[in-house]
């Protein structure tokens, strides 16, 4: 419990550029600092920081954020270990809170706990490594199984000699209570007097933590066949302790974290093999959901990484069919996936190794599949004739369309489904928004409490559209401002095929003229590089070498991310971004800029008025006056705004 006083003087000490320097070289660019994205490998500098508003902006991957956020995105931390991190830089004592005794007696037991584990996962390693029973049944086993030592100590494997008492003995040879071995499920107690080893003559799979501490094992079985009436399960795992909530851990997680967010891509896969083997081949970019389903705080997890997911199945129809369901969680989790279907009879381990990190990853990009193609090819052998299973397939992957938070991504993978399927798109609408009614029925059973937090969301995110405005700078002036954030933000988004959100926006300013130098110039760049082919970023035109735009062009999304975290902090959940309502945000924007424009030529109408000499040229500028007049209303009625 840190005192929220605490946390603000943390956050007003701990200056961006000093935090940030501990990880990238910076180096000044006008205003502003300029390094190599730490989040990706990159040829020319795409990462900046704003020091004027506390801020960075990294354009190689679309990370933005405070001091606070970078940590949490470069160390993989929580918000109060960044808080902590940041005081500790800064020698800012934190008192915490005084912790009551129950705290404090939680927090002990929770240390004693790791402490244990890492006494246990020792002696593990100790037994495969220098005891001759490990040697001789868990080495080999590992060696058999293609795993290199190197491989073995990355991920701490050992061997549980098979003794009933062994690791009990030395706990008490070494003053720890068996007491604790219970709570952290090494032991297992079979009656007040009783308790014995848990893992016994098994290949020990330590499960870690983010920051690599041991919370819990898998044990393995050796393949040597068992008495009949005393089939062992092939895996025994640790139970849910006080440091281990399964749903909550991948397996691999601390070893991949780093890759993953080199890599922008996380692989998921079934088994802790399955990691080891695609990590030896050097895939390291690799996390198991250990043979549980997934779970949303797994995904959860990886999204503090990267927010795409590749699922690898086993070339099995039925194992798959059972595990589709982690799809649609990923894609709810507002996550891309892919899914890649192994060959018959291979697992990623067999197949990693068969074919070597090369070939398997040439595997992959080939046959990886959005999830419409996967989920149709696995159904399609059943329904080609059969008509209710085809509207079965339909409403999978609609339901699965329904999930994605973002509506123009569901515009384009419904379209993507009407033309594989052969269907109207229309009709898939019509049954998307019936699932979306049966959402939004069922979610309107919320709690009170609910209401009122999704009323005050609201409020906050319609905030963003509405900037307050200085009075210094004319209305024309943010009216451009925001049209041109919406273009750099959200332009190469897809309408429909082959027009996108900028095509949108150029084709409704056609006929104007962008009045402020500087987003006239920026919508000038904007079109002669799509004119050229290519698909124009934020990035292309921060690095179009014009310092003025490229300062301008990080104001723009600084302040967006400066707004968003806001919300995310404020409320700790997840905020719905502008682009759940995209369509109306753009759309908006340019009513009110021509609304902004069709002012200023009508005040200048009113000058000319004033200035014309005879009845004749008083009389055409009059005419003109309800020209433009009308126009201004019939675009104020759409906004919804009255005029004198
Ligand atoms: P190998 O058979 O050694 O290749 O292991 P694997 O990791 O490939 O196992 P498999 O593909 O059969 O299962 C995937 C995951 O499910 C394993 O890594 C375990 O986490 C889990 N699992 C498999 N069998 C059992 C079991 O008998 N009990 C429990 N609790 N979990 C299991
Ligand atoms: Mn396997």
């Amino acid at each position: 419990m840190i005192s929220k006083e605490i946390i603000e003087e943390i956050k007003a000490r701990a200056d961006i550029l000093d935090v940030v320097s501990d990880y990238v070289n910076l180096k000044k660019a006008g205003s502003n600092f300029r390094g190599f994205s730490p989040f990706n490998n990159e040829k020319t500098p795409s990462f900046f920081v704003v020091p004027s508003k506390g801020f960075f902006k990294d354009f190689s991957s679309g990370k933005a954020g405070d001091s606070i956020s970078f940590l949490m995105e470069m160390e993989g931390m929580s918000y109060m270990e960044a808080i902590r991190q940041l005081g500790q830089k800064y020698g800012i004592t934190i008192e915490e809170e005084e912790p009551t005794e129950e705290e404090l007696l939680a927090k002990n037991e929770r240390d004693s706990l790791y402490i244990v584990m890492k006494f246990a996962a020792q002696w593990y390693q100790d037994h495969l490594w220098k005891q001759e029973e490990g040697q001789a049944i868990g080495l080999t086993y590992f060696h058999e199984r293609g795993f290199s030592d190197e491989t073995i100590r990355a991920f701490d494997l050992g061997y549980s000699p098979d003794l009933w008492d062994g690791l009990i003995q030395e706990a008490k040879a070494k003053s720890y209570n068996v007491e604790l071995l219970e709570k952290a499920g090494l032991v297992v107690r079979k009656d007040e007097a009783k308790v014995y080893d848990r893992f016994r003559g098994r290949v020990m799979f330590p499960i870690h933590s983010l920051t690599g501490r041991v919370i819990a094992f898998g044990a393995r079985m050796l393949s040597k066949p068992s008495a009949p009436g005393f089939d062992q399960p092939k895996y025994i795992n640790s139970p849910e302790t006080d440091i281990y909530h399964k749903s909550h851990v991948l397996y691999g997680i601390y070893q991949a974290k780093q890759a993953i967010r080199q890599e922008d891509n996380a692989f998921l896969v079934e088994g802790y093999t399955d990691v080891i083997s695609m990590y030896q081949a050097g895939i390291q970019n690799v996390v198991a959901s250990s043979g549980t389903s997934l779970t949303h705080e797994q995904i959860k997890l990886i999204s503090r990484y990267t927010k795409n997911i590749t699922v690898l199945f086993d070339g099995d129809a039925a194992g798959i069919k059972a595990s589709v369901r982690g799809i649609d969680m990923i894609l709810e989790g507002g996550l891309n996936v892919k899914a890649v279907v192994l060959p018959e009879g291979e697992d990623p381990d067999s197949y990693a190794r068969k074919l070597g990190g090369t070939a398997f990853t040439k595997y992959v990009k080939e046959h990886q599949q959005d999830f419409i193609r996967f989920k149709i090819a696995l159904f399609q052998g059943e329904a080609q004739q059969d008509p209710i299973k085809k509207a079965g397939i339909i409403r999978d992957i609609v339901t699965s369309i329904s999930k994605i938070p973002d509506p123009i991504q569901r515009q384009v993978y419904l379209k993507e489904s009407g033309d594989l399927l052969n269907m109207d798109e229309s009709i898939l609408l019509t049954e998307l928004n019936k699932i979306h009614l049966q959402q939004h029925r069922s979610a309107q059973k919320k709690t009170a409490f609910e209401e009122t937090y999704a009323a005050e969301e609201e409020e906050e995110v319609f905030s963003e559209y509405e900037p307050a405005e200085e009075p210094s700078k004319g209305k024309i002036y943010y009216r451009e401002k925001e049209i041109t954030r919406l273009l750099l933000l959200y332009g190469q988004l897809e309408v429909e095929e082959n027009f996108k959100v900028f095509h949108y926006i150029f084709k409704e300013l056609e006929d104007l003229t962008i009045q402020t130098d500087i987003y006239q110039q920026i919508h000038q760049l904007y079109r002669q590089k799509s004119e050229a082919g290519q698909a124009v970023t934020e990035a292309t035109l921060a690095e179009a070498g014009i310092p003025e735009i490229t300062q301008e062009v990080i104001d723009l999304v600084v302040e967006h991310y400066v707004l968003s975290d806001n919300w995310e902090l404020k409320y700790n959940i997840y905020v719905p971004r502008e682009t759940s309502i995209l369509h109306q945000v753009i759309e908006r924007s340019i009513l009110e800029l021509k609304f902004a424009y069709l002012e200023k030529l009508i005040q200048e109408n009113r000058q000319k008025l004033l200035e014309a000499a005879d009845t004749e040229s008083q009389m055409k500028v009059l005419e003109a006056h309800h020209v433009l007049k009308n126009s201004q209303m019939e675009i104020a009625r759409y906004l919804g705004i009255v005029v004198s």
